[in-house]
């Protein structure tokens, strides 16, 4: 840990509950949830499905409002869409019409940006995620693994403070999400954001984060924090040793302790 790097907050979660109501019925998602994450920092969080995981997400982003609680990003109170924030969903919704290059520009057009200021930041991007060459692919002709690397680029292209990302391999074969995770440890390692990245697995959580936070089933709540203080760059072989699993155990602990896993 760097001593300077973690004094300043980006997320400060404290005490948020969620209720989303209907008119006759209403799901408790999150109860009391704390989380604090400091600048550069990678948190992973897991849990078991319906717990409230992309219900924290949608908080953060701005797109729903807590019941009860505060949630600050940049130590701001979040009162509508944030916009020093990049989302990677788990399914990255490409517009099938429109280029691999131009599909990372859209973000700029969307936030109503100057688009010729962004391109050389969008071929940096796309030569970072090891994309060059398929500037001018159509979704359609790139793989899952290129796609979602495309949605990496454009959830970076307007260079967020925080990452935000939902289960983002998780629609990956094993061997592509391996790699997949060593791209975003190795792109993280240069790039230094804060991430809060959800995932349903433990492995993938360790193998990612500085800090793993465990929540029970819902209404979700952190029932568990491991700090992985594992030398970096992790290689695919130290998740093989004996310390990588000793994380990985203490994980599945909390999350038998917290309720229902998958
Ligand atoms: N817009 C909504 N209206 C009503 N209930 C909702 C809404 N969105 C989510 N929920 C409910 O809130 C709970 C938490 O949902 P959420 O999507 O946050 O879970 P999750 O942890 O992301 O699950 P998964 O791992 O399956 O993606 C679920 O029970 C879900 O049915
Ligand atoms: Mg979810």
């Amino acid at each position: 840990m760097t001593m300077g790097m973690m004094d300043r907050e980006v997320i400060g979660i404290d005490n948020v509950s969620l209720t989303y109501r209907a008119r006759n019925s209403a799901v408790h998602a999150l109860d009391r949830v704390s989380l604090r994450a400091s600048e550069g920092e990678f948190v992973a969080v897991v849990g078991p499905s319906g717990c409230g995981k992309s219900t924290l997400i949608k908080l953060l982003a701005g797109l729903i409002l807590p019941s009860g609680g505060v949630i600050r990003v940049n130590r701001q109170p979040v009162r509508g869409p944030t916009a020093s924030i990049g989302i990677v969903f788990q399914n990255p919704l490409l517009m099938a019409w429109r280029t691999a290059l131009r599909n990372v520009l859209l973000q700029i057009e969307i936030r109503d940006l100057p688009v010729e200021n962004y391109r050389a930041t969008a071929q940096e991007l796309i030569e970072l995620v090891g994309l060059e060459g398929f500037e001018n692919a159509y979704p359609h002709q790139l793989s899952g693994g290129m796609q979602q690397r495309v949605g990496l680029c454009r959830a970076l292209i307007h260079d967020p403070d925080l990452l935000l990302m939902d289960e983002p391999f998780g629609a990956l074969d094993a061997l592509t999400r391996e790699q997949m995770n060593a791209e975003l440890q190795r792109i993280w390692m240069e790039r230094r954001k804060t991430v809060l990245f959800i995932t349903h697995s433990i492995s993938e959580a360790v193998y990612l984060a500085d800090r793993v936070l465990v929540m029970s089933s819902r209404p979700g709540r952190i029932v568990g924090e491991i700090n992985v203080d594992l030398p970096r760059p992790r290689t695919v072989e130290a998740t093989e040793t004996m310390a990588f699993a000793q994380f990985t155990r203490r994980v599945r602990e909390h999350l038998n302790s917290g309720g229902a896993i998958e």
